[in-house]
């Protein structure tokens, strides 16, 4: 494996209060990593560095490793419900995620819708591409907020919470998108469900004011307490939880 790129030593605030601590960590390229931890953490303020919105007070993050371009990083932030007030298509948001990939007309041509019909029939979208945002179901929306992350062809993407509105019985089918996604991109996703996306991810961060990273995907309570995270699993054991598949 080799590394995408690294945070180093990163000190970040907002005006005077420090939320994350002198955190380092290098990320691999086609790592799947899950980042946990308790409410005010940092996960967020840790991706906002990742993308450059938030300059940290002290270190930086290096994106030399491997060459990794800002315009590279897809992000699909925290949704809140009542987010979609616009009058926007499926369509018209999936295309917005290609907006930096577009010439100096920034028109959208053939090619680029075509390529946003891939991505909404990769992700299931294809019967919803004419219907408007605020006509979605919550955890529909969510998996319009991945498309238009992906559509830029990004090599790393960043996931806020993208699962929160999807119901369990449709959980497995989107992590199971997100695990093909994984074979072209490294992921780094943000849940508060380290039980469940245990059989998904391969790698885990445990961001609380600092970071801890944890090389594989078996976490335990124990490893959760080494690491001053104060979630709990859902379920315990060896394998921390059973996902079942979708049968066809
Ligand atoms: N724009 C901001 N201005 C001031 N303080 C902020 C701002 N954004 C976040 N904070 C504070 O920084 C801390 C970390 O917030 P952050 O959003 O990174 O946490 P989080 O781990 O993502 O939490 P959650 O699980 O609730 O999403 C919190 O105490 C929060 O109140
Ligand atoms: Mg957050």
């Amino acid at each position: 494996m080799s590394t995408l790129f690294s945070i180093e030593s990163v000190t970040a605030a907002y005006e005077t209060k420090v939320v994350l601590r002198d955190v380092t960590m290098a990320i691999e390229e086609k790592d799947f990593i899950g980042i946990i931890g308790p409410n005010g953490g940092g996960k967020t303020t840790l991706l906002k560095v990742i993308l450059g919105l938030l300059k940290p007070v002290s270190g930086r993050v290096d994106y030399s490793p491997g060459d990794l371009k800002l315009n590279e990083i897809g992000y699909m932030p925290q949704v809140a419900q009542g987010d979609t007030l616009f009058p926007v298509t499926v369509e018209d948001v999936v295309l917005s995620g290609m907006m930096h990939s577009m010439g100096a007309t920034g028109r959208m041509g053939r090619r680029e819708k075509k390529h946003a019909s891939e991505v909404m029939e990769e992700l299931g979208l294809m019967a919803l591409a004419h219907q408007a945002l605020n006509e979605l179901s919550g955890g529909q929306l969510q998996r319009v907020y991945l498309a238009r992350a992906v559509s830029g062809s990004p090599r790393l993407l960043l996931l806020d919470e993208p699962a929160t509105f999807v119901d369990t019985s449709f959980e497995a089918d989107f992590y199971d998108k997100l695990k093909l996604l994984n074979n072209r991109m490294t992921i780094m996703m943000v849940s508060h469900d380290a039980g469940t996306i245990s059989a998904w991810v391969k790698s885990f961060a445990c961001v609380n004011g600092t970071i801890f990273y944890h090389p594989h995907s078996k976490i335990t309570d124990e490893d959760l307490r080494l690491y001053g995270c104060p979630i709990q699993l859902v379920t315990h054991g060896d394998v921390p939880h059973v996902v079942l598949h979708k049968h066809n």
